[in-house]
């Protein structure tokens, strides 16, 4: 069971029930999406890679569809083409999305964020000109990327180890390697050692960034085309 909650910036995120687990800061909820994922990880990739084809984009954890929605405004804004696709495990009952505040803190119309809600699973649908999206429910424990996977940017926006410690193994970060093209971009909130040491055993290179609010750090990650198996 999830509860909504207000945090510092006025957005909406919600908590587990019972757990104490949010899916974003409390500290902010759209700060911190725009500080971990937009800018260190979106507009990045938006600068490294080529604008002719359209920007591939993995996350771990659709939830409440907030990186989604950041992701496809600034799609429109920049007009530049993104491809996203999202794994979700539990995706979360209309009864919960539609109270997220998410369209009026953003002065956007309520129907833009609850296509994306509404948008079905398994397939890959076009939302605007430029953004579509790829709604997987499926587990991340034991999903196999399509052999054809090129992503360039990975939004990691799991629960943290301490809650779902299997989500963060070298494993599964190598499993993601292989679906991501030379260069591509992961950021993720979380900045654990023994997240660090799983991503640098999979081939990532990491480096450490400012995190939000009051985490001190947060991690970005680079593929490295020598890690390379495929
Ligand atoms: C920290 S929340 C972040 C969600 C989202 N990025 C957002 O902005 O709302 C983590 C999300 O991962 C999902 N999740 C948990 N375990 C999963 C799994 N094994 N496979 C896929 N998704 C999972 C949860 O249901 C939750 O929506």
């Amino acid at each position: 069971m999830t509860k909504l909650t207000l945090t510092a910036d006025g957005s909406h995120t919600l908590e587990l029930e019972g757990v104490g687990e949010h899916y974003h800061s409390t500290e902010g909820a759209i700060e911190e999406a725009r500080h971990v994922y937009l800018r260190p990880c979106l507009y990045e990739a938006f600068d490294h890679f080529p604008t002719a084809e359209p920007l591939s984009l993995f996350e771990m954890g659709f939830g409440t569809g907030l990186n989604a929605l950041l992701t496809m405004l600034a799609a429109e804004q920049y007009r530049r083409p993104v491809c996203y696709t999202a794994v979700e495990l539990h995706p979360l009952p209309n009864e919960v999305y539609e109270k997220l505040n998410y369209p009026q803190c953003l002065d956007i119309p309520r129907e833009h964020f609850l296509q994306l809600h509404d948008a079905p699973w398994g397939e890959t649908v076009p939302i605007t000109p430029w953004f579509s999206l790829c709604k997987l429910q499926v587990d991340m424990v034991d999903f196999r990327f399509p052999s054809d996977a090129h992503f360039h940017a990975v939004y990691y926006d799991a629960f943290a180890p301490q809650y779902q410690p299997q989500l963060w193994t070298a494993d599964i970060f190598g499993r993601l390697s292989q679906a991501l093209v030379d260069g591509a971009i992961l950021t993720t909130y979380c900045c654990k050692g023994d997240v660090k040491r799983a991503l640098c055993a999979a081939g990532f290179q990491v480096q450490k960034l400012p995190g939000y609010g009051r985490k001190r750090e947060m991690l970005r990650a680079f593929q490295q085309s020598d890690s390379q198996t495929k």
